[in-house]
Protein backbone atom coordinates (compact mmCIF):
# COMPACT_ATOMS: atom_id res chain seq x y z
CA UNK A 1 0.00 0.00 0.00
CA UNK A 2 2.67 2.80 1.16
CA UNK A 3 4.41 1.67 -1.94
CA UNK A 4 1.76 2.51 -4.17
CA UNK A 5 1.21 5.88 -2.59
CA UNK A 6 4.83 6.29 -3.04
CA UNK A 7 4.65 5.19 -6.48
CA UNK A 8 1.64 7.51 -7.22
CA UNK A 9 3.41 10.50 -5.75
CA UNK A 10 6.26 9.88 -8.08
CA UNK A 11 4.06 10.04 -11.25
CA UNK A 12 2.64 13.22 -9.66
CA UNK A 13 5.81 15.16 -9.41
CA UNK A 14 7.30 13.72 -12.76
CA UNK A 15 4.10 15.40 -14.13
CA UNK A 16 4.18 18.44 -12.21
CA UNK A 17 7.94 19.27 -13.44
CA UNK A 18 6.85 18.77 -17.30
CA UNK A 19 4.06 21.08 -16.49
CA UNK A 20 6.40 23.56 -15.31
CA UNK A 21 8.74 23.15 -17.97
CA UNK A 22 5.82 23.63 -20.66
CA UNK A 23 4.81 26.78 -18.68
CA UNK A 24 8.31 28.29 -18.96
CA UNK A 25 8.52 27.82 -22.35
CA UNK A 26 5.22 28.99 -23.32
CA UNK A 27 5.91 32.16 -20.90
CA UNK A 28 9.51 32.52 -22.44
CA UNK A 29 7.84 32.71 -26.03
CA UNK A 30 5.30 34.77 -24.85
CA UNK A 31 7.91 37.75 -23.72
CA UNK A 32 10.14 36.97 -26.70
CA UNK A 33 7.08 39.07 -28.77
CA UNK A 34 7.14 41.59 -25.84
CA UNK A 35 7.41 45.26 -27.17
CA UNK A 36 11.01 45.66 -26.35
CA UNK A 37 11.62 49.37 -24.95
CA UNK A 38 15.13 50.30 -24.58
CA UNK A 39 15.86 49.95 -28.37
CA UNK A 40 17.92 46.64 -28.27
CA UNK A 41 17.52 46.31 -32.40
CA UNK A 42 18.57 49.49 -34.50
CA UNK A 43 19.68 50.20 -38.18
CA UNK A 44 21.10 53.54 -37.12
CA UNK A 45 24.68 52.50 -38.42
CA UNK A 46 22.81 51.63 -41.99
CA UNK A 47 21.18 54.89 -42.09
CA UNK A 48 24.63 56.92 -41.14
CA UNK A 49 25.92 54.74 -44.31
CA UNK A 50 22.93 55.98 -46.37
CA UNK A 51 23.81 59.61 -45.74
CA UNK A 52 27.65 59.38 -45.74
CA UNK A 53 26.93 58.09 -49.44
CA UNK A 54 24.48 61.11 -50.13
CA UNK A 55 21.17 59.49 -50.06
CA UNK A 56 18.91 62.50 -50.93
CA UNK A 57 21.16 63.52 -53.71
CA UNK A 58 20.78 59.80 -54.95
CA UNK A 59 17.30 59.37 -54.30
CA UNK A 60 14.81 58.94 -57.61
CA UNK A 61 12.17 61.01 -55.78
CA UNK A 62 13.79 63.29 -53.89
CA UNK A 63 16.82 63.90 -56.92
CA UNK A 64 18.76 66.21 -54.86
CA UNK A 65 17.91 68.82 -52.09
CA UNK A 66 15.41 71.23 -53.32
CA UNK A 67 12.29 73.32 -52.02
CA UNK A 68 9.35 71.02 -52.52
CA UNK A 69 5.91 69.85 -50.83
CA UNK A 70 6.58 70.31 -46.55
CA UNK A 71 3.47 72.24 -46.56
CA UNK A 72 1.78 68.64 -46.11
CA UNK A 73 3.50 68.99 -42.82
CA UNK A 74 1.41 71.64 -41.81
CA UNK A 75 -1.53 70.52 -42.99
CA UNK A 76 -1.37 67.12 -41.40
CA UNK A 77 -0.52 68.93 -37.91
CA UNK A 78 -3.48 71.23 -38.05
CA UNK A 79 -5.57 68.93 -39.25
CA UNK A 80 -5.30 67.23 -35.32
CA UNK A 81 -4.47 70.70 -33.88
CA UNK A 82 -3.82 74.55 -34.22
CA UNK A 83 0.10 75.19 -34.21
CA UNK A 84 0.77 77.92 -32.35
CA UNK A 85 3.76 80.41 -32.26
CA UNK A 86 5.17 79.59 -28.86
CA UNK A 87 5.53 76.02 -29.83
CA UNK A 88 8.52 73.85 -29.29
CA UNK A 89 8.76 70.93 -32.12
CA UNK A 90 10.75 68.04 -32.55
CA UNK A 91 11.34 66.47 -36.05
CA UNK A 92 12.12 62.95 -36.17
CA UNK A 93 14.19 62.17 -39.27
CA UNK A 94 14.58 65.96 -40.24
CA UNK A 95 16.80 64.83 -43.16
CA UNK A 96 17.77 67.97 -45.21
CA UNK A 97 14.77 70.26 -43.74
CA UNK A 98 12.30 69.88 -46.35
CA UNK A 99 9.02 70.10 -43.78
CA UNK A 100 10.96 72.06 -41.04
CA UNK A 101 11.16 74.84 -43.54
CA UNK A 102 7.53 75.29 -43.08
CA UNK A 103 7.12 74.57 -39.86
CA UNK A 104 9.97 76.74 -38.24
CA UNK A 105 8.29 80.26 -38.89
CA UNK A 106 5.51 79.39 -37.34
CA UNK A 107 6.83 77.91 -34.16
CA UNK A 108 9.06 78.88 -31.64
CA UNK A 109 12.16 76.40 -31.74
CA UNK A 110 12.51 72.98 -33.87
CA UNK A 111 14.32 70.36 -32.77
CA UNK A 112 15.66 68.67 -35.63
CA UNK A 113 16.72 64.71 -35.04
CA UNK A 114 18.66 62.70 -37.99
CA UNK A 115 21.48 60.24 -37.43
CA UNK A 116 25.07 61.75 -38.34
CA UNK A 117 26.72 65.33 -38.82
CA UNK A 118 26.58 64.79 -42.53
CA UNK A 119 22.88 65.03 -42.83
CA UNK A 120 22.65 66.93 -39.84
CA UNK A 121 25.01 70.11 -41.39
CA UNK A 122 23.25 69.88 -44.77
CA UNK A 123 19.85 70.36 -42.87
CA UNK A 124 21.89 73.68 -41.13
CA UNK A 125 22.62 75.33 -44.57
CA UNK A 126 19.37 74.43 -46.20
CA UNK A 127 17.65 76.23 -43.28
CA UNK A 128 19.91 79.20 -42.82
CA UNK A 129 20.23 79.92 -46.35
CA UNK A 130 16.19 80.42 -45.85
CA UNK A 131 16.68 82.19 -43.00
CA UNK A 132 15.72 79.72 -40.71
CA UNK A 133 17.13 81.19 -37.20
CA UNK A 134 15.38 78.52 -34.54
CA UNK A 135 16.53 75.01 -35.84
CA UNK A 136 18.84 72.70 -33.41
CA UNK A 137 20.12 70.08 -35.21
CA UNK A 138 20.03 67.18 -32.87
CA UNK A 139 21.92 63.39 -33.32
CA UNK A 140 19.51 60.51 -32.87
CA UNK A 141 22.40 58.94 -30.65
CA UNK A 142 21.99 61.84 -28.10
CA UNK A 143 18.28 63.02 -28.54
CA UNK A 144 17.21 61.63 -24.93
CA UNK A 145 20.08 63.85 -23.41
CA UNK A 146 20.24 66.87 -25.56
CA UNK A 147 16.22 67.66 -26.54
CA UNK A 148 15.02 69.59 -23.10
CA UNK A 149 11.83 68.63 -21.62
CA UNK A 150 8.77 71.03 -22.50
CA UNK A 151 7.56 69.73 -25.78
CA UNK A 152 4.43 71.05 -27.28
CA UNK A 153 4.50 68.90 -30.28
CA UNK A 154 6.92 65.69 -32.14
CA UNK A 155 6.26 65.33 -35.80
CA UNK A 156 7.63 62.68 -38.23
CA UNK A 157 7.01 62.00 -42.17
CA UNK A 158 8.22 59.38 -44.20
CA UNK A 159 10.73 57.98 -41.30
CA UNK A 160 8.34 55.72 -39.18
CA UNK A 161 8.71 52.82 -41.59
CA UNK A 162 12.28 52.99 -42.42
CA UNK A 163 13.46 52.39 -38.59
CA UNK A 164 13.50 49.22 -36.32
CA UNK A 165 10.48 48.38 -34.31
CA UNK A 166 12.40 49.49 -31.20
CA UNK A 167 14.06 52.48 -32.48
CA UNK A 168 10.33 53.68 -32.97
CA UNK A 169 9.03 52.41 -29.37
CA UNK A 170 12.44 53.99 -28.01
CA UNK A 171 11.29 57.42 -29.78
CA UNK A 172 7.60 57.73 -28.56
CA UNK A 173 8.45 56.38 -24.64
CA UNK A 174 11.73 58.63 -24.47
CA UNK A 175 10.02 61.87 -26.92
CA UNK A 176 6.84 61.26 -24.38
CA UNK A 177 7.83 61.80 -21.96
CA UNK A 178 9.48 65.52 -22.91
CA UNK A 179 5.78 66.45 -23.97
CA UNK A 180 3.68 68.92 -21.70
CA UNK A 181 0.83 67.93 -20.60
CA UNK A 182 -1.55 68.60 -23.73
CA UNK A 183 1.37 67.59 -25.66
CA UNK A 184 1.45 65.03 -28.48
CA UNK A 185 2.68 63.53 -31.25
CA UNK A 186 1.67 63.27 -34.81
CA UNK A 187 3.44 60.82 -36.66
CA UNK A 188 3.03 59.35 -40.34
CA UNK A 189 3.79 55.48 -40.57
CA UNK A 190 3.37 52.92 -43.36
CA UNK A 191 0.97 50.16 -43.92
CA UNK A 192 1.26 48.26 -46.98
CA UNK A 193 -1.53 45.55 -48.38
CA UNK A 194 -0.43 42.35 -47.61
CA UNK A 195 1.78 43.08 -44.49
CA UNK A 196 3.19 40.22 -42.15
CA UNK A 197 2.90 42.77 -39.43
CA UNK A 198 3.95 41.01 -36.72
CA UNK A 199 6.61 38.96 -38.29
CA UNK A 200 8.99 42.03 -40.28
CA UNK A 201 10.88 44.33 -39.09
CA UNK A 202 13.82 46.63 -40.13
CA UNK A 203 16.85 44.42 -40.97
CA UNK A 204 19.81 45.49 -38.39
CA UNK A 205 22.45 46.06 -41.36
CA UNK A 206 22.38 45.63 -45.14
CA UNK A 207 18.62 46.13 -45.62
CA UNK A 208 19.09 49.65 -46.79
CA UNK A 209 15.85 51.32 -47.20
CA UNK A 210 13.17 49.25 -45.67
CA UNK A 211 9.59 49.52 -45.39
CA UNK A 212 8.09 48.17 -42.46
CA UNK A 213 4.01 48.43 -42.17
CA UNK A 214 2.00 49.10 -39.07
CA UNK A 215 -1.14 48.05 -38.49
CA UNK A 216 -3.71 50.16 -36.43
CA UNK A 217 -3.84 47.60 -33.26
CA UNK A 218 0.30 47.61 -33.66
CA UNK A 219 -0.03 51.75 -33.37
CA UNK A 220 -2.81 51.08 -29.94
CA UNK A 221 -0.32 49.30 -28.60
CA UNK A 222 2.18 51.75 -29.28
CA UNK A 223 0.20 54.73 -27.45
CA UNK A 224 -0.80 52.46 -24.79
CA UNK A 225 3.40 51.39 -24.54
CA UNK A 226 4.17 55.31 -24.08
CA UNK A 227 1.74 56.00 -21.60
CA UNK A 228 -0.01 58.08 -24.23
CA UNK A 229 -3.70 58.24 -25.01
CA UNK A 230 -4.13 57.62 -29.09
CA UNK A 231 -6.82 60.68 -30.27
CA UNK A 232 -7.14 59.69 -33.86
CA UNK A 233 -5.86 57.67 -36.47
CA UNK A 234 -6.65 59.64 -40.22
CA UNK A 235 -5.61 57.31 -42.90
CA UNK A 236 -5.09 58.00 -46.44
CA UNK A 237 -4.73 55.74 -49.40
CA UNK A 238 -1.17 56.54 -51.02
CA UNK A 239 -0.62 54.22 -53.91
CA UNK A 240 -2.88 51.21 -54.89
CA UNK A 241 -1.42 48.94 -52.06
CA UNK A 242 -0.27 51.49 -49.54
CA UNK A 243 -2.15 53.40 -46.37
CA UNK A 244 -0.40 56.28 -44.95
CA UNK A 245 -1.61 56.09 -40.69
CA UNK A 246 -1.51 59.61 -39.56
CA UNK A 247 -1.77 59.10 -35.45
CA UNK A 248 -1.98 61.71 -33.15
CA UNK A 249 -1.18 60.60 -29.57
CA UNK A 250 -1.53 62.93 -26.80
CA UNK A 251 -0.18 63.31 -23.54
CA UNK A 252 -3.14 64.00 -20.98
CA UNK A 253 -1.15 64.70 -17.62
C1 LIG B 1 12.95 59.29 -46.33
S1 LIG B 1 13.90 60.39 -45.38
C2 LIG B 1 12.67 61.59 -44.89
C3 LIG B 1 13.28 62.90 -44.49
C4 LIG B 1 12.27 64.01 -44.22
N1 LIG B 1 11.36 63.67 -43.16
C5 LIG B 1 11.50 64.33 -45.47
O1 LIG B 1 10.32 63.94 -45.57
O2 LIG B 1 12.07 64.96 -46.37
C6 LIG B 1 14.18 59.48 -43.87
C7 LIG B 1 15.05 60.25 -42.89
O3 LIG B 1 15.08 59.55 -41.64
C8 LIG B 1 16.41 59.61 -41.16
N2 LIG B 1 16.62 58.53 -40.18
C9 LIG B 1 16.91 57.24 -40.39
N3 LIG B 1 17.05 56.59 -39.23
C10 LIG B 1 16.85 57.49 -38.25
C11 LIG B 1 16.87 57.44 -36.83
N4 LIG B 1 17.12 56.31 -36.17
N5 LIG B 1 16.62 58.57 -36.15
C12 LIG B 1 16.35 59.73 -36.79
N6 LIG B 1 16.32 59.85 -38.13
C13 LIG B 1 16.56 58.74 -38.85
C14 LIG B 1 17.23 59.46 -42.41
O4 LIG B 1 18.58 59.81 -42.22
C15 LIG B 1 16.48 60.38 -43.35
O5 LIG B 1 16.90 61.72 -43.25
Amino acid sequence: MINKIKDRLRVLRRRLKALKGRFASVAGKLRSREPKAGGHRSNLDEWKQLQNDHYFENHPCYKGISEFGGQEAVEAIQWFLPIRPEMRIAVIGCGFGRETLKLAPLVKEVYGIDVNSTILDKAVAFLSERGVGNFTPVLAETFPQTIPSGLDLVFSIVVMQHLTRDLVRNYFIELGRKLTAGGGFVVQFLDVNTADYEGTDAPEHGGGEPSVSWSHWQLVGLADLAGLKLVEIRTQLVTDVALWHWVYFRKEK
